[in-house]
């Protein structure tokens, strides 16, 4: 049977930067939520992630100025009209949001033999981004807003949360109650980018080079 809840919501998700209210989130649907996201499906079952829950408005307020210097630095990089309309984009809501869940790959989990993972390394950083999707479904239907942040250097939030070098983190999240959620993602109403229509990413029997 068709589940039309699960099409909402997966329509409904939004990434959020501005509208976050900083109001508590329920431990019970922090839990529901964490839940959900670990309930991923992993290359060899290997689960290789971990979720920092970080509250702390010190470590957030450091971790918010190392994201304000990533900021600059790309924005360095633009110029003309990119670098106009991204001068008016928030890329975070770190301060704003109620907490951040850090999100981390750890290659060693279940390994040597990775079932699954022999030929692609890589299948275990798709684990870990599958279970950031279910986290961001959940949260959604939970009516939570996710923001992902990745203006940051990878040894910066090894150093700031005390992550193990052999641990990589994959996503700083915000998350928390929302006044509302967009319905045109933030990016496409300041006209950085827009979505493509369906029909430009699909094709038939061989991948056809002219559709790029
Ligand atoms: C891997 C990844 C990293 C992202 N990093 C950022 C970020 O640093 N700042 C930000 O504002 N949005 C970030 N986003 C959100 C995207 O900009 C957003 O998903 C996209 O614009 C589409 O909007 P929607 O999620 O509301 O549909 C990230 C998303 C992904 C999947």
């Amino acid at each position: 049977m068709i589940d039309p809840g699960l099409y909402e919501v997966i329509n409904r998700r939004r990434d959020v930067r501005a509208e976050f209210t900083g109001e508590p989130v329920d431990d019970e649907v922090l839990r529901r939520v964490l839940a959900a996201a670990h309930a991923a499906p992993s290359v060899g079952m290997s689960q290789p992630w971990d979720f920092v829950i970080v509250r702390d408005p010190l470590t957030r307020k450091r971790f918010h100025a190392h994201v304000q210097e990533e900021r600059d630095t790309f924005a360095s990089t633009l110029d003309g009209e990119r670098a106009d309309t991204f001068s008016r984009i928030k890329i975070d809501g770190v301060l704003d949001s109620t907490l951040s869940v850090v999100v981390t790959y750890d290659p060693e989990r279940g390994s040597p033999a990775v079932l699954g993972r022999h030929a692609i390394a890589d299948a275990g950083l798709y684990s870990v981004c599958l279970a950031i999707q279910n986290l961001w479904l959940a949260a959604t239907a939970e009516d939570l807003g996710v923001g992902w942040v990745s203006f940051y250097r990878e040894e910066y939030l090894r150093d700031l949360l005390g992550i193990p070098d052999k641990i990589r983190p994959i996503a700083w999240l915000c998350v928390g109650p929302v006044a509302g959620l967009q319905r045109t993602p933030d990016l496409e109403r300041h006209g950085w980018r827009s979505r493509m229509p369906l029909d430009a990413v699909i094709h038939n029997e061989r991948f056809s080079a002219e559709r790029r």
